[in-house]
């Protein structure tokens, strides 16, 4: 009889291996520990795996065509199953069930009531890496699917968000790289107010994004849909959702709540995954890093980061001065508002206050908003609610405003209340700033700060460890005086965008300046694109961009000053030329070609050069060389390896 069975199983166990090559579990058919299932393109694979250094068997989804076994979902994340006696399987009753054979125990279920499940259920896993449980086989109705109950990832075409009908879906970490189980850090959507997500570690707010205000959230302006992503926001009473899906969908990639308390975006690429953006990175990312109505402002060339709103001060000096800004602020005596007269001013480029308390109505205009503000003494401040196209909706917040930061040239306004001896605009004023931002007019004194993204401690590339560095600002006054009011003395050579200059700043540090020629057809488009590509790139051979000014007719960037001036220098000069020996040249084209691989393959964004050349290798006191030059560069998706180029170009 024992051998009968043995044999029968054998037989099911024979004939499930021939389904498991599909990427559907039907009606009385399981998965059992060894087999997989593969979606149909061959994108995902579900399966039995063991994380880490762990022994332990969980059910879980990963890429079936990356190298690397990346988990993307598990099924038992806290109820690991003791060796390979796993079996996923559809039950009698038509629910989803991972058993331990061994011990006959349940150790996870779809749990779903028998109401809507009917015995033909069957489970398919998709090519979106979403596993997916159909009622029937006619597969019109979902009675469950992963996508709804995610562990740490949020993958392309995922809603991640609230919806009616399943709740939240939350995301959080793992315990460890060998512990799927549920971690301590959790990223999740919070309704209340207006809809805002936020990380967690336990209970305690760590980052947020603010509140989605049309291109995308406040608190993350850069993140908004371009070439190689798009983002949707849905906002109804059905949902509130937010989505992202690849525009190129052979592109794998993820965003991770990470173990370690950040949410990453990875890239696949040819070289494994990239993380091309993390948060928290900063101190200004620390959710209410400097108290209530603080402002954190990193690109403030002062020592501490952290602000009082204009009319407050640090409510504990004397932590204030220690650097602990965890207090806030609190209204200077004398300036209370809710006088007569009360204004409003300006804040510009911010990631808005929390508005967990703020209030919403998205059909007023800016002007009413302010109306609405102004005549309730309790409401603190307004902001538009939706800025694409111009500032709409109104967002109003009544009381504390906390988890302010100041962005360079992103992030959204904010209006101030204040009273009437600090106020500087008049509404009037205001709705002039709204119509239009006009770049071209000096009046704006547009100066643009950056953050760089320092993927890489110099020096030590390819760790893929994300801190931040700074572009510092710099107006044309200080170029002015620092080159010399651009003096041939001072000029340091003509390239084919127009003149590099010398310079020395008040502080005596040394820069080269590059003065982009006005008949260059550069525009400002291409000039932001330049100093984007350069801002995102840190590498020890590559030449660290320090900062830049536009305005007026003006653009120019500011690099770091190189001594030892251009390759050309040195190859096409009979006497220095004689000074190089060959070890030197090689090391200089070693250097040379690492600039090269980062720029091509290691950086988040994939970079062409287009016009290397000796004149554009700038060699450093050790004659390290660094590239420079990046006004042809186009920005690459990290897997797009042709771009159309609509420009006749370079060397
Ligand atoms: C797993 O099973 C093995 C042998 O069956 C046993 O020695 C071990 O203690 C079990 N581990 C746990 C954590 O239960
Ligand atoms: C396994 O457990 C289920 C319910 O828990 C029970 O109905 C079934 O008889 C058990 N099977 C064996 C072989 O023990
Ligand atoms: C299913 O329900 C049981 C009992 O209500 C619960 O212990 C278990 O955690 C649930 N499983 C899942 C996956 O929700
Ligand atoms: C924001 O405003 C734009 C332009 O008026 C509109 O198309 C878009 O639907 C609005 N978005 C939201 C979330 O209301
Ligand atoms: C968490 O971050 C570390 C360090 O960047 C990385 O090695 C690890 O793979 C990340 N974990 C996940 C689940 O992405
Ligand atoms: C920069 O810091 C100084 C000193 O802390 C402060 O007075 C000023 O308001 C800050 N500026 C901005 C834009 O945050
Ligand atoms: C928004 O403001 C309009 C105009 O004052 C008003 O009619 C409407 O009820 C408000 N909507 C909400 C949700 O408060
Ligand atoms: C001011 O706004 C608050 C919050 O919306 C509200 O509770 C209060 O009733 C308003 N006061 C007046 C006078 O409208
Ligand atoms: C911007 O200002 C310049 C003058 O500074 C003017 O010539 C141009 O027409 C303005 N553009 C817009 C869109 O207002
Ligand atoms: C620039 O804009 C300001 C208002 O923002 C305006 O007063 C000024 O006339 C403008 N200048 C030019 C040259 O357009």
């Amino acid at each position: 009889m024992h051998h009968m069975k043995e044999i029968v199983t054998y037989f099911l166990l024979f004939l499930l291996q021939t389904s498991s090559s599909t990427d559907t579990i039907g009606p009385n058919q399981y998965l059992k520990d060894g087999d997989i299932l593969v979606s149909s393109g061959k994108a995902f694979a579900l399966g039995f795996f063991s994380p880490g250094k762990s022994s332990n068997r969980y059910v879980g989804i990963w890429y079936n065509k990356v190298a690397e076994q990346t988990v993307v979902w598990v099924a038992n994340r806290d109820n690991p199953i003791n060796g390979t006696s796993g079996v996923l399987a559809i039950d009698p009753a038509g629910n989803l069930v991972l058993s331990d054979g061994n011990h006959n125990l349940s150790v996870w279920s779809t749990n779903l009531t028998s109401m809507i499940l009917k015995k033909s259920s069957s489970a398919q896993l998709m090519d979106s890496g979403n596993f997916v449980l159909f009622q029937d086989q006619s597969k019109s109705v979902i009675t469950w699917q992963s996508f709804d109950y995610p562990t740490n990832t949020i993958l392309p075409n995922m809603k991640a968000g609230w919806q009616k009908r399943t709740g939240l879906n939350i995301f959080t970490s793992w315990k460890s790289h060998d512990d799927p189980g549920t971690g301590e850090y959790m990223f999740k959507l919070e309704l209340i107010g207006t809809p805002q997500f936020f990380l967690f570690k336990g209970t305690k707010k760590i980052w947020r994004t603010g509140p989605w205000n049309g291109p995308g959230w406040s608190g993350v302006p850069e993140m908004v849909s371009n070439f190689i992503f798009k983002i949707s926001y849905v906002e109804n009473d059905d949902e509130v959702t937010i989505t992202h899906t690849i525009k190129d969908p052979s592109i794998f990639s993820r965003v991770v709540v990470n173990e370690s308390g950040t949410l990453d975006t990875w890239q696949e690429s040819k070289r494994g995954w990239a993380r091309f953006w993390s948060a928290p990175t900063d101190q200004c990312d620390s959710y209410a890093h400097c108290g209530a109505s603080g402002n954190c402002n990193l690109y403030n060339l002062s020592e501490f980061e952290c602000s009082c709103l204009q009319g407050f001060e640090p409510k504990i000096e004397r932590q204030w001065y220690l650097r602990d800004a965890s207090r806030g602020c609190k209204r200077k005596q004398g300036e209370n508002i809710c006088g007569n007269g009360d204004g409003f001013n300006k804040v510009t480029n911010v990631k808005v206050p929390d508005t967990s308390t703020a209030r919403v109505n998205k059909s007023l205009q800016l002007r009413e908003c302010h109306d609405l503000c102004l005549k309730n003494c309790s409401c603190t401040a307004f902001a538009s609610a939706n800025i694409s196209g111009g500032e709409n909706g109104c967002l109003t917040w009544h009381g504390d405003l906390v988890d302010i930061r100041q962005f360079s040239n992103k992030g959204q306004d904010l209006y101030l209340r204040v009273p009437a001896e600090l106020k500087r605009l008049s509404w009037e004023e205001i709705g002039d700033n709204c119509d239009s931002v006009n770049s071209s007019n000096a009046s704006h004194n547009l100066l643009i700060m950056l953050v760089v993204e320092e993927e890489e401690k110099r020096g030590e590339e390819r760790d893929g460890s994300g801190t931040s560095a700074e572009v510092s600002i710099f107006d044309l006054s200080t170029i002015v005086s620092a080159t010399e009011d651009f003096s041939l003395a001072n000029k340091l050579g003509e390239g084919g965008f127009g003149a590099v200059y010398k310079g020395r700043l008040p502080n005596g540090q040394e820069i080269a300046v590059k003065r982009l020629s006005k008949i260059s057809g550069q525009g400002n488009e291409e000039f932001k694109n330049e100093i984007m590509s350069i801002a995102r790139l840190q590498h020890r051979n590559l030449v660290r961009l320090l900062g830049c000014c536009i305005q007026q007719d003006e653009k120019m960037l500011v690099y770091e000053y190189l001594p030892n001036k251009g390759l050309d220098n040195f190859i096409f000069d009979k006497e220095r030329r004689s000074h190089m020996d060959w070890s030197k040249r090689f090391e200089i084209i070693l250097g040379i070609s690492r600039g090269m691989i980062y720029l091509h393959e290691d950086s988040r964004l994939r970079i062409i050069h287009r016009d290397l050349k000796a004149s554009n290798i700038l060699l450093d006191t050790s004659m390290n060389p660094k590239i420079s030059d990046f006004g042809l560069a186009r920005i690459f998706g990290v897997d797009q390896t042709e771009a159309n180029t609509n420009r006749v170009v370079g060397t």
